[in-house]
């Protein structure tokens, strides 16, 4: 991608679109610098454009081969929100007339400095975002972007955008690649090809199937067994602060298919079930970013991959394993996997691996998506503090998410007469038992939180500026907070 500032819409007569932002305001729509083209006043004058979010209209002046016009709204309602949606919107809308190189007219936003230089960094965000496609044809892609109206520094901010996209579209593919390629041991290599570009900012370490039987995680080795695959537990680390003990592990729900196991899910709910390593790929790919923008923090992503398939060996409902920990689960059904790898991770986290917080990423139930829709992610959490820093994090990158309640009187319905607990624990609140079912593994005195991701990590169509299938989920979410809090 080639970017540059330039300082006239004169200028920019080569370019395949200039998109002019526009006010939306009670008389006519009001482009954001002043632009004298004739062709330009007519949709405007005659009412034809107005200027709303995301309203877009296309003009043939004789100067340019194209230009754009794009409604903003109203000026004093001005947000990122406004800014992302309606640059996504812009973009698409180059991309169908196949425009690969783009020029833009930058408005000059109002406010302080620091909200100026985030819907700067939102609108840049928004075209580099929507510049992506799956399945991967040849179809053009935006090359060059031109701003016009900017700072020369502005650019070097954009630059640290571009590696963050760049992972956001990484954990897209992995979510949307066939699962007969995304398997435990293709995730694996993933971590281990991230560390070796990263020229030893990143460290990778991966067990196989003897290294999680070693260890006994019993959980994990419990769904496994009826896979053809082995199971791989994936560590990738970056130390960004050396001398500090802050330390965020990002633990991801690696599933890399989920049939449901003997408790076989129905035909209508296996078919995007390939999605369930979303978890896995945002955690990697926000860690991979990490290391990328050289941020000055900590952060491990801790990731347990298995498939979730139908065998001889499958583990069975009324089964009963020992989990890392120790604790004893029966498994009431074989469909409530993610629960388990995780719990066995996050043990395995809290004694090996020195965390200071723990969040972790899954599609874990379909009950949040019955709460929330698949536009919002759940949050859980025992740590305030934590809650705060996430919900920032999802307010300023525009990726949503609500506060859920660990009930803890819900807890009781985990209880097994056979086992320390169960698995599952009845159709009612179903979200809210998996998070309870994930605390019974966490230490009381360590800040964590869990991100219940299966509405939004994967869409059966478009929604906003989100893409159909694998959307990212996360990445930019968490990359806000580790910058937050290495701050
Ligand atoms: N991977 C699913 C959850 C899911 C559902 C993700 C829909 C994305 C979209 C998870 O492993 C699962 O099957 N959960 C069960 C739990 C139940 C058996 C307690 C569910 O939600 O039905
Ligand atoms: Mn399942
Ligand atoms: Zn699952």
């Amino acid at each position: 991608m080639l970017v540059a500032a330039v300082d006239s819409f004169q200028k920019c007569k080569e370019a395949d679109v200039v998109i002019v932002p526009c006010w939306q305001t009670s008389k006519k729509a009001l482009p954001v610098t002043e632009i004298s083209l004739p062709e330009i006043l007519a949709p405007l004058e005659l009412g034809d454009f107005q200027g709303k979010e995301g309203e877009v209209t296309f003009v043939y002046a004789k100067t340019h081969q194209r230009l754009l016009l794009l409604g903003l709204g109203q000026q004093q309602q001005l947000s990122c929100e406004v800014i992302r949606y309606a640059f996504h919107v812009a973009a698409k809308q180059c991309l169908e007339k196949k425009c690969i190189k783009i020029a833009v007219c930058v408005p000059q936003f109002p406010g302080q400095k620091e909200q100026k230089a985030n819907l700067l960094s939102a609108l840049y965000e928004a075209l580099l975002l929507a510049n992506y496609q799956w399945p991967k044809r040849d179809r053009p892609l935006i090359q060059h972007l031109q701003f016009i109206g900017i700072l020369k520094k502005d650019l070097d901010r954009f630059q640290q955008l571009q590696k963050v996209v760049e992972s956001v579209h990484l954990a897209r593919d992995l979510v949307n690649e066939s699962a007969h390629t995304v398997t435990p041991q293709y995730l694996a290599d993933l971590a281990v090809q991230l560390a070796k570009k990263s020229g030893g900012d990143l460290k990778a370490t991966v067990l196989d199937a003897a290294a999680i039987a070693k260890n006994k995680m019993g959980l994990l080795m419990a769904v496994s067994q009826g896979a053809a695959v082995e199971p791989r537990f994936i560590i990738l680390s970056y130390t960004g602060k050396p001398k500090h003990k802050d330390h965020t592990v990002l633990i991801g729900k690696g599933v890399t298919y989920d049939t449901g196991g003997l408790n076989l899910k129905p035909t209508g709910s296996m078919e995007t079930m390939r999605g369930d390593m979303a978890g896995a790929a945002t955690v990697l790919a926000t860690v991979a970013a990490a290391a990328a923008l050289k941020l000055p923090c900590n952060v491990t992503a801790v990731v347990p991959s298995t498939e979730n398939v139908i065998d001889a060996k499958s583990y069975k409902p009324g089964d009963v394993f020992t989990a890392y920990d120790g604790t004893t689960v029966e498994i009431g059904n074989t469909d409530a996997e993610g629960r388990l790898i995780l719990a066995d991770a996050i043990s395995y986290t809290l004694k090996n691996l020195e965390p200071t917080r723990i969040i972790d990423l899954a599609t874990l139930t379909g009950a949040i998506v019955i709460a929330l829709g698949d536009g919002i992610a759940g949050l859980f959490s025992n740590d305030q503090d934590l809650t705060q820093s996430l919900q920032r994090a999802a307010e300023a990158s525009g990726e949503a998410m609500w506060e859920m309640p660990l009930y803890r009187h819900y807890e009781d319905k985990l209880k097994s007469k056979v086992a320390d607990l169960s698995n599952v624990g009845g159709r009612a609140g179903g979200a809210i038992l998996g998070a309870l079912f994930l605390k019974h593994f966490v230490s009381k005195d360590i800040p964590w939180a869990h991100i219940d991701c299966a509405g939004p990590a994967f869409l059966d169509k478009e929604f906003r500026d989100m893409p159909r299938h694998g959307v990212g989920f996360g990445v930019r979410l968490l990359i806000k907070f580790l910058e937050d809090a290495s701050c």
